[in-house]
């Protein structure tokens, strides 16, 4: 999806309508980011509600813009301008009609537009306060949607320097001690001085929650848990007491399939009371047997082992295999130079294994965590009379299994299953981690495959990586990855001088993978993980790093 939405071009609103789909939805939010520290977790806490939030930019989106695409609702954040000084946002589009919540500097600029005074505060209010919701007759209460089914005082966090000032034209609905005016109405416009997203104000949640369904109207939720549950009785009633086995990568999708199951199979049971003095717990007898995760070594990075290991191998729900496939990977993948000669290879050799260990294990289904991204570029996906272009063959799409498939997140995007996984209890971890894909360091790695490139891969793989989450860059990176190139670059390492590879960096922020954009990574971070890599890497010649979006490029190499 898109990463903030800026124009309503053709693209995006094509994109749009494609996320639509997915979630099965008409009905869409838009969150102008105005720079504050917590607009991330005002789109974590849409999210969580279940719906569809697209981030907005307010300084190119226009009114004629959101006319367009026509949200249910829009939300303001807060940030560090005062709305006096004139931020950047189209003023018309609070003439829309379209319901806005504004928070803090949101607040502030809606009433700025509608002709109320916003000043600097003698007192400013940072920290948290006790919020009074304004006691109204029933008859009045249509206002107070907001606020519906709150106490009339609760806790509420505030940072802000400026004050709006109580004038006839805005209904006052909340204040806090410092705040006469810490919440406010007026035509379609709400707005609270404090940060409903933040977990020192109480109620936050429903204060989202009020805005979308209440006063936006919108029906569809869209919420991990009951898209979980929904999911689980559907596998329940495919698996019985059938047997499953599952392509386990550690990842978050292959993770909270593994937990689907886990929920599917052998829930009601593992829920029993331990026994007391048996470490893992006699299942009704085989049920530890019912799932199988089969881990595929040769082509992974130099952790993703040790994690599988880690959260699963001490697991009583299933049986973790790690089956180590270097050498198959490798003779299949000899003479192969074009990516998708060898995407192919890579996917023979996939599917070989996941076919004997199948049999071996006697199952009855493959699971694997196909997302609906893998497929549409696959040249799947919903049915239309549109020719759809195969961008490249994803690893799990299409592989023909003698088996029935289970792919439970087939309709899901990146963040929808990741959510699904946090609500059923998926380690965070796991969730968190960049995306990997299904052929591994293969599609980092160009031309010929060999044992030598793989290592140097691994060993790039791993210094970048490192310095990423040391650097605190990690978690703000949708996906990043190193490739060796074949491009050879004259070095002097010593005195001698040498060829060596030319490694290509790339890290890219995106929602779901569609579409990403070149992350604008610190110069000094890219200059320190490059001398690393060309120091510590005999084989490394150089680096560079990829400043193309996708489109064009897609986000792996290969
Ligand atoms: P691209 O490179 O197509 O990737 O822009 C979009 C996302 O999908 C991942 N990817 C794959 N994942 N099997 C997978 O499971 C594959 O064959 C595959 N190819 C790409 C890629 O890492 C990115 O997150």
């Amino acid at each position: 999806m898109l990463q903030t939405f800026k124009h309503a071009t053709a693209e995006a609103l094509a994109e749009i309508a494609e996320e639509k789909k997915v979630r099965s939805t008409n009905e869409l939010f838009l969150l102008f980011s105005m720079g504050s520290q917590f607009d991330h977790l005002i789109k974590q806490k849409l999210d969580a509600l279940g719906v569809f939030c697209l981030v907005a930019d307010p300084a190119s989106v226009s009114a004629d813009d959101v006319r367009q695409i026509n949200p249910n609702g829009i939300i303001l954040s807060g940030g560090p301008a005062s709305a006096y000084e004139q931020p950047p946002f189209d003023g018309k589009i609070f003439d829309l009609g379209i319901p806005v919540l504004g928070i803090c500097l949101g607040f502030q600029m809606w009433a700025h537009h509608i002709g109320v005074k916003v000043s600097l505060s003698a007192k400013r209010e940072f920290g948290t306060h006790t919020f009074t919701a304004t006691q109204k007759t029933p008859a009045q209460q249509t206002n107070f949607k907001l606020f519906a089914g709150l106490p009339s005082q609760f806790k509420v966090m505030e940072t802000h320097g400026d004050i709006i000032s109580t004038d006839n034209k805005l209904e006052i609905i909340g204040t806090t001690d410092n705040t006469p005016v810490a919440a406010g109405h007026y035509q379609n416009l709400w707005g609270v001085q404090f940060h409903p997203e933040v977990t020192e104000t109480e109620h936050g949640t429903q204060i989202y929650e009020n805005f979308c369904f209440k006063i936006c109207g919108a029906k569809d939720k869209f919420p991990a848990s009951e898209v979980a549950k929904k999911k689980v009785d559907e596998l329940r009633s495919k698996i019985g007491t059938k047997k499953v086995m599952l392509a386990l990568s550690g990842g978050s999708d292959s993770s909270t399939v593994a937990y689907l199951l886990k929920e599917s199979c052998i829930a009601p049971i593992h829920r029993l009371p331990p026994k007391p003095g048996l470490k893992h717990q006699p299942i009704n007898g085989h049920a530890t047997q019912q799932i199988l995760g089969v881990y595929i070594k040769g082509i992974d990075r130099p952790d993703d082992e040790e994690n599988v290991k880690k959260y699963f191998a001490a697991e009583n729900w299933l049986t973790v295999k790690i089956v180590d496939a270097t050498d198959k990977f490798l003779t299949a993948l000899k003479g192969k130079i074009s990516m998708h000669d060898k995407r192919l290879a890579m996917r023979g050799i996939y599917k070989e294994i996941l076919e004997t260990e199948a049999k071996n294990f006697g199952a009855d289904f493959i699971a694997q965590g196909t997302l609906y991204t893998d497929i549409s570029e696959s040249g799947g996906g919903y049915d239309s009379g549109a020719k759809k272009a195969q961008i490249k063959i994803h690893h799990n799409v299409n592989l023909g299994f003698s088996l029935p498939e289970l792919e439970p997140l087939a309709d899901c995007v990146k963040d929808t299953g990741r959510n699904i996984g946090r609500s059923l209890g998926v380690p965070e971890e796991l969730l968190v981690r960049q995306p990997f894909p299904g052929p591994g360091l293969v599609v980092r790695i160009e031309g010929v495959v060999t044992k030598e490139k793989l290592h140097t891969a691994r060993l790039v793989d791993g210094i970048y990586i490192e310095e990423m989450r040391k650097w605190k860059l990690y978690d703000e990176i949708w996906q990043a990855g190193a490739v060796v190139t074949n491009s050879m670059i004259t070095c002097t390492k010593g005195d001698d001088a040498v060829q060596g590879h030319v490694i290509a960096l790339w890290a890219v922020w995106s929602v779901n993978g569609f579409t990403a954009r070149a992350a604008e990574l610190p110069y000094d971070f890219l200059k320190h993980v490059s001398q690393r890599i060309t120091n510590e890497i005999r084989e490394v010649g150089g680096v560079v790093y990829r400043i193309s979006d996708k489109p064009p490029v897609t986000i792996e190499w290969g």
